[in-house]
């Protein structure tokens, strides 16, 4: 099976409809995923990524179908993360005398998960193959999303194969950007700035105007994940320069976890604070205890601020709400404000806790939080509303 891209480009990758967490355990997928593996048929064939491991044999198969494989001349590395990289051991083992094109990391991530001494050539920003009519053009693309990555350009075609970038947990049969549901792609695309990009935004800013100012014609832009923005393919480039220069939405997210409900009393009341003292600002609440961690932190990659609550156990915070923080301080949003809530019974350690997790993930803690005294009583309520109005007009 193949998809025609275009002209003699054919995507032969795997779409994973059954992938529900990525990274491990770290990313969820509710969409599945695909990953993208890119046959380029000119005078010369160079073949662009491969798939995850498990489906290596699958692929391998499926790509003989298409092409004798020693016909492949080259073989182009983006990224060496296994969900690209995975097949290559399979696919090597019936050509291991082709060349795979990559960066000097890109040859250290693949020595380091597969101990082969395949005949890399290292290349580098503007290095260039032919094919004959048309050419690759290679771009270093160094943390978007690893210090491995690059990006390469097809000439006369003018498809960008961006690798991670502007990719999404997104399984389709359609697979092209114009042919599957908008709302959906908007929010996996997101999703995926969200998770695994943010950290990177101001690289991001960086090497996206430097492939601007190149002014390389771009048709088309081919992911490793998820489907290929033909229509209009600019668009999901300026939503990354929204999204890397420091994105946010009129929006207040509060997340959670509660032990009796006292903190989730809280958390409702504050939000009628804000709501009744700011009618614009959209308000969302969740427990974290069991909400989709990935979709949260996509929630606050939206948001203007963040308010974080927990009650106090054993002088500490609940595990969802520490699991939540240690991800956030990976994550290093700017420019997001902040807030944190909690009530107690005994020692009351859970707010200046909260506060110190949010400034070291990068918050600006707006004042010292809020606490409540057991399970919140008629004044205590009243207390979080106009604790919610007072938060309303700071953040
Ligand atoms: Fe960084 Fe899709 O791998």
């Amino acid at each position: 099976m193949n998809i025609p891209v275009k002209n003699n480009v054919f995507w032969l990758g795997k779409i994973d409809w059954d992938l529900r967490k990525f990274h491990g355990n770290e990313l969820s997928t509710h969409r599945g995923s695909t990953y993208n593996s890119y046959l380029i048929k000119e005078d010369k064939i160079a073949l662009i990524d491969t798939v995850w491991g498990p489906f290596a044999k699958e692929y391998v198969k499926n790509l003989s179908t298409e092409i004798d494989l020693k016909k492949i001349d080259y073989v182009i590395a983006n990224h060496g993360e296994s969900d690209h990289s995975g097949a290559l051991p399979e696919l090597m083992r019936h050509i291991p005398h082709t060349p795979i094109y990559c960066t000097a990391n890109g040859v250290k991530s693949l020595k380091g998960q597969y101990h082969e001494d395949w005949d890399f050539k290292v290349v580098k920003t503007g290095d260039r193959l032919s094919l004959g009519k048309k050419e690759l053009i290679f771009i270093e693309a160094p943390m978007l999303h690893w210090p491995d990555t690059m990006f390469s350009y097809l000439t006369e075609d003018n498809i960008l194969f961006s690798n991670d970038a502007f990719g999404q947990h997104l399984a389709s049969e359609f697979m092209f950007n114009d042919l599957v549901d908008q709302s959906e792609l908007t929010f996996e695309a997101m999703k995926y700035y969200a998770n695994i990009l943010v950290p990177f935004s101001p690289l991001v800013d960086k090497k996206i105007k430097e492939i601007l100012a190149l002014k390389l014609p771009m048709d088309m832009i081919c992911p490793s994940h998820g489907v290929m923005w033909r229509k209009i393919p600019q668009q999901i480039v300026e939503s990354y320069l929204h999204w890397s220069n420091k994105y946010k939405e009129n929006q207040i997210t509060i997340v959670y976890d509660t032990m009796w409900s006292g903190t989730r009393i809280m958390a409702e009341h504050i939000a009628k604070g804000i709501t009744t003292a700011d009618k614009t600002v959209t308000v969302k609440l969740f427990n974290i205890g069991h909400s989709d961690k990935n979709d949260v932190i996509t929630e606050i990659f939206k948001s203007k601020a963040v308010l974080i609550g927990s009650p106090t156990i054993n002088k500490g915070i609940l595990t969802a709400v520490a699991s939540l923080l240690e991800e956030l301080r990976g994550l290093s949003f700017k420019e997001k404000k902040a807030a944190a809530f909690g009530c107690y019974g005994w020692s009351g350690e859970s707010v200046p806790l909260i506060n110190e997790h949010l400034k070291a993930a990068g918050f600006t803690v707006v004042d010292e939080g809020f606490k409540t005294f057991w399970n919140p009583d008629d004044a205590s309520r009243k207390a979080c509303i106009e604790y919610g109005q007072k938060l309303a007009k700071l953040l």
